[in-house]
């Protein structure tokens, strides 16, 4: 299962979903990977830990050509590739690939570059590489795509590689309004490249249950229709505390009431 964490919105939580939904898989024995496609890294930091971070953000396009340090950079640049020994491309993205300290958890590290490639990658049509690699790596019983807080080359690969589109929404007046329009790009990738793609839910992030406006909001949508998870999440100071400690909720507070909220997603996403 693939699954995209998607919103244009900055700071709803995408990178924070990801990786605690990625985290709990992993815990429970499922092999299961992150795909950080944000260039802000903040996925490949929560799981990789400070040094890694900065060894990537330093590291140089020479450096990693020696094989030091792998990235997504490493795989899409692979891609432009015309050699009539390339490797292919699912063989580009496993060696990119890096533990993580926690078991069964691995992650595609983003890279400060990707923003440079993107202008190239996006002339030269390679939106379907993702998913072809993605197609042929196999191995993984999870995959959580974690994307940029804009429609870009990145996002939409994203889309056209998963099966299913997650929805943070952080029950604001704003977000409220843009989600029509984050339903219509989904539609449009489903119709133009990607039919199996489905909106599994939309995720409820900090979540004040006593507020009317969150309420109504959320109430709104459901009225309408829209996926609204069951399970919601609160707002709790744990997950800043869980992010500048790099350890996922699972792994940083097994028993709080953040990690219990997580768990209830997980379990109603896979049923
Ligand atoms: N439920 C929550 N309670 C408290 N803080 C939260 C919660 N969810 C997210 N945050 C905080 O909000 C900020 C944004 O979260 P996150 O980075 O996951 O969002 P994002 O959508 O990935 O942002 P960006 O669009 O910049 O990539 C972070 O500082 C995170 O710690
Ligand atoms: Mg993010």
């Amino acid at each position: 299962m693939r699954r995209v964490i998607f919103n244009k919105k900055g700071g709803v939580g995408k990178s924070t979903i990801s990786c605690n939904l990625a985290a709990i898989s992993a815990s429970k024995g499922f092999k299961t990977l992150v795909i950080d496609l944000d260039t802000q890294g903040n996925s490949t930091h929560y799981l990789l830990g400070e040094n890694a971070f900065r060894e990537n953000q330093n590291a140089t396009r020479k450096d990693n050509h020696l094989g030091l340090d792998k990235t997504l950079a490493d795989f899409f640049n692979s891609t432009l590739g015309v050699s009539l020994f390339a490797k292919n491309a699912g063989d580009s993205l496993k060696e990119s690939i890096h533990q993580t300290p926690f078991p069964n958890l691995d992650v595609l590290p983003s890279h400060p570059e990707l923003e440079h490639q993107q202008s190239k990658l996006e002339s030269r049509y390679k939106i379907f590489k993702l998913r072809e690699a993605l197609d042929k790596l196999g191995y993984y019983d999870h995959i959580y795509i974690d994307t940029p807080p804009a429609l870009n080359f990145y996002t939409r690969s994203a889309l056209i590689a998963a099966d299913s589109c997650l929805i943070p929404f952080d029950c604001d007046d704003f977000s409220r309004q843009a989600l029509y329009s984050l339903l219509e790009t989904v539609e449009e990738i489903k119709q133009d490249h990607n039919a199996e793609l489905t909106v599994e839910g939309i995720i409820v992030n900090q979540f004040q249950s006593r507020a009317k406006l969150p309420q109504r909001l959320v109430q709104e949508l459901i009225d309408e229709g829209q996926p609204v998870m069951k399970a919601k999440l609160s707002p709790s100071v744990k997950i800043r505390e869980s992010h500048s400690e790099c350890q996922p909720l699972i792994h940083y507070a097994p028993k709080h009431k953040m990690t219990v909220e997580f768990m209830a997603l997980f379990d109603e996403l896979e049923g």
